[in-house]
């Protein structure tokens, strides 16, 4: 049986003075020296922060919700393989490029799911301290201010949110597809933040957001406050998404989401992409 609606709102409530709170530390931090390290890649930057800001929320959810689970970035959550129960899905910094070289446009976000139902979302932009925030059923809002419902859209007339990296030559697509899908665009952008990104598609500041690879952290949020806004989420060729697996992500309106979806699916069609590979 679902839990009751009001443990929803006090989950909010908590990560709502958490997130601020961890977006005070990430502000002061800012003004001193980071010490920067690289993950996978020279262009996969990690800081002090990212670790601190993760460690700051598990402590606190272990603390208030001992029952639940956590799946952050950095690797002090929780080793979870199936979506059974309340997981938490929290990027300490989402754009960690962003807030070590711009100092602006980053964010730290936090989505809460019941077996696989999205309920509580947050994502909070620190440097521009805006939230933007959700209870599953009760409206999504940006600071004060609800979001309304996203209009049907079709991508001549859109503005797309696609990062540089697939528009290159890449190990995942084709980059002529997705050169294809911008031109028919009315624009592109490209913010450097995930979570960012698919906060502006719920306030419909953008008709859609697609990658070729995301991670759970990355999304956890944002697809909530997508749904609630009646956006339409899937992998890029339209396929539904596995929560804690990742991959490609197409979100966006729904007229601009058929419409990318079927260049993609040709594209499968003439072999010039594989999705996970
Ligand atoms: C990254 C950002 C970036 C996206 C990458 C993510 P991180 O997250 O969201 O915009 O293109 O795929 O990994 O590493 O800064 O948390
Ligand atoms: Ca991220
Ligand atoms: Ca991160």
């Amino acid at each position: 049986m679902a839990m009751e609606t009001s443990i929803w709102h006090k989950i909010h409530e908590d990560a709502e003075k958490w997130i601020r709170e961890a977006g005070a530390l990430l502000k002061k931090a800012i003004a001193g020296p980071l010490d920067v390290q690289t993950k996978a890649s020279p262009d996969d930057l990690v800081t002090n922060m990212d670790k601190e800001i993760e460690r700051f929320f598990i402590e606190r959810i272990r603390a208030a919700y001992p029952g639940h689970r956590i799946v952050s970035e950095e690797g002090y959550g929780d080793e979870v393989n199936a979506d059974e129960g309340v997981i938490w899905l929290l990027d300490p910094i989402d754009g960690t490029m962003n807030f070590v070289h711009q100092k602006r446009h980053f964010a730290v976000s936090v989505g809460v799911y019941e077996n696989g139902v999205g309920r509580v979302g947050l994502i909070y932009d620190v440097m521009a301290d805006d939230l933007y925030h959700v209870v599953r059923g009760d409206g999504a809002y940006y600071n004060e201010t609800r979001l309304e419902l996203l209009d049907e859209g079709r991508l001549d007339t859109a503005v797309l949110s696609i990062n540089g990296t697939w528009l290159n030559r890449n190990r995942r697509i084709d980059p002529e597809i997705v050169r294809t899908i911008a031109r028919r665009a009315r624009g592109t952008r490209s913010y450097g933040s995930a979570a960012i990104e698919l906060a502006y598609v719920a306030a419909g500041r953008l008709d859609a957001y697609l990658t070729m690879r995301l991670a759970p952290w990355d999304y956890g949020a944002g697809l909530i406050l997508i749904e609630e806004v009646g956006g339409v989420i899937s992998h890029v060729d339209g396929r539904e998404l596995n929560l804690l697996k990742g991959g490609s992500l197409l979100v966006g309106k729904k007229g601009v989401h058929r419409e990318i979806s079927q260049v993609i699916r040709q594209a499968i069609a003439d072999g010039l992409y594989v999705e996970g590979q």
